[in-house]
């Protein structure tokens, strides 16, 4: 049978990162208030790194924080790096500290990746038994989530699926140890098959210093999937959106042309 095509990314371009955190915790919020009332429930996995601190400080914050019953969400991580999970490396203690306590949410629906087991092989096995307990997926099924948010690196990479890594063919397994060539070494990552079958998956990128892989990602056709891993991320039948500000966009062709214009 004909492979399915992957729907189109849909591309939001705003001014500056105020307006990115406001777009993103807009989309946020409506995408786990869909996903409630139809399922009863909605199972996310946040990003790392430091953008995801303009959207929890969005979604913490007067505007957002009583638009969603947060009850109903369950709190899964796209990534970790192998440090424990006070340490100012752990995106963990990135959710923890700006969204998770300024939310109240109860550690009972908070699923971290266990950075801190010696062995990160161990460590991916854990979560990916968690996983798939938590979504009464056995293989061959996959882990549905509701939301997937991602970064982007400067480099292309995604979550921690780095470039021409061999994480990036793994096909079976849910969770890897994957090796980072800056900051912590060490990480823990979901893999594609994974992140391509989320419902939706939402790449949040600010930055002119990420408007190359931005644009290597987005636009050109010429450029080697394994060497710019985000690439890889096209959810079989889930939405992909990506909401960038202006200098992360100042590569692209269709921002150049004032095609992609933000509508008040
Ligand atoms: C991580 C992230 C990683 C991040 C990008 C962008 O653990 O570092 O998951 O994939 O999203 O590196 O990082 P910034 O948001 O800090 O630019």
């Amino acid at each position: 049978n004909r492979k399915r095509m992957a729907m189109a990314p849909e591309l939001r371009i705003m001014d500056d990162p105020p307006e990115l955190a406001r777009e993103a915790a807009d989309l946020f919020v409506w995408l786990a208030e869909q996903a409630v009332e139809t399922t009863g429930q909605c199972r996310l996995a946040l990003s790392g790194g430091s953008t995801p601190k303009l959207l929890y400080a969005e979604l913490a914050g007067p505007a957002f924080r009583s638009r969603l019953d947060w009850t109903g969400l369950e709190f899964y991580f796209g990534d970790e790096r192998c440090v424990p999970p006070d340490h100012p490396e752990s995106n963990f203690a990135l959710a923890e500290k700006d969204l998770f306590r300024p939310l109240k949410v109860e550690a009972t629906r908070i699923f971290r990746m266990p950075g801190e087991v010696a062995d990160p092989e161990r460590g991916a096995d854990h979560y990916a038994a968690l996983l798939r307990r938590q979504f009464q997926a056995s293989p061959p099924a996959v882990p549905v989530f509701d939301i997937i948010l991602l970064g982007l690196g400067a480099d292309g990479h995604t979550a921690s699926l780095f470039p021409e890594s061999d994480t990036l063919r793994e096909s079976s397994r849910l969770v890897r140890p994957a090796v980072s060539p800056q900051g912590v070494r060490q990480r823990l990552t979901l893999t594609l098959p994974v992140l391509n079958q989320a419902r939706t998956v939402l790449f949040l990128v600010s930055g002119a210093a990420k408007a190359r892989a931005v644009a290597a990602v987005l636009e050109d056709h010429a450029a080697k999937d394994t060497q710019w891993p985000a690439r890889l991320v096209r959810p079989a039948k889930g939405r992909l959106v990506w909401i960038l500000d202006r200098p992360a966009a100042s590569e692209l062709a269709v921002a150049r042309q004032g095609i992609v214009s933000h509508e008040e």
